[in-house]
């Protein structure tokens, strides 16, 4: 029995399943990247948690580095301009970058990002998210070239993901219990 955090009303992946998810996906890039020069780029803070196990998952050699951006406006939905907060400390330029995300709503935010990095000329720039909120009749501004899972159109925490910056150590990803947002 896996043991659940009493504000989670229901876990939609378990340890089991994201460790499942993170080593068909760490495969796959594996054999991508084959003789390629990879390096991993996360967004902080969200995809923290993936990115340490998804490295783990593959098998060729690779760089990490990571970037901090703060959104500009407010409110909860995404409006797609951010500022880079902090940016990466590698010049990518010539490597085979690949993004790695927590998870993809709107897509705003990385389509943003992954302008502004294309402009320093890597050999190759892809998103490898972990969890994709693919909405009936909208679309995402970005193609993710590996996804873990789909994910219904719910406010989803644990594994690297947050409310008001909590939840983000739970190691499973679930569903709040709505008495938590009031
Ligand atoms: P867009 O819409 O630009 O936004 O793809 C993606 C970012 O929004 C955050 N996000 C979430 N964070 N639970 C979270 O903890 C969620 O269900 C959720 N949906 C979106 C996240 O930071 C992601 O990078
Ligand atoms: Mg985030």
């Amino acid at each position: 029995m896996e043991s659940t955090h009493p504000d989670v009303e229901r876990v939609l992946f378990s340890e089991a399943d994201i460790k499942e998810i993170v080593g068909r996906m760490g495969a796959e890039i594996s054999r991508d990247y084959a003789g390629k020069d990879l390096v991993l780029i996360a967004v902080l803070r969200g995809a923290v948690v993936f990115m340490g196990d998804l490295m783990r998952a593959i098998t060729c050699p690779l760089a990490i580095d990571f970037m901090a951006v703060s959104s500009y406006g407010e409110g909860a939905k995404s409006s797609g301009v951010v500022r880079i907060v902090k940016d990466l400390d590698m010049d990518i330029k010539g490597r085979d970058v690949l993004i790695v995300e927590d998870i993809l709503d709107s897509g705003l935010t990385l389509n943003y990002l992954m302008k502004s990095l294309s402009h320093r000329k890597p050999a190759s720039l892809e998103v490898a998210a972990f969890l994709w909120k693919d909405v009936e009749g909208r679309e995402t501004a970005v193609e993710p070239k590996y996804v873990g899972a789909h994910c219904p159109d719910e406010f989803v925490v644990g594994y690297g993901l947050d409310f008001a910056e909590r939840y983000r150590n739970l190691p499973q990803v679930g569903v709040l219990k709505p008495e938590v947002y009031s």
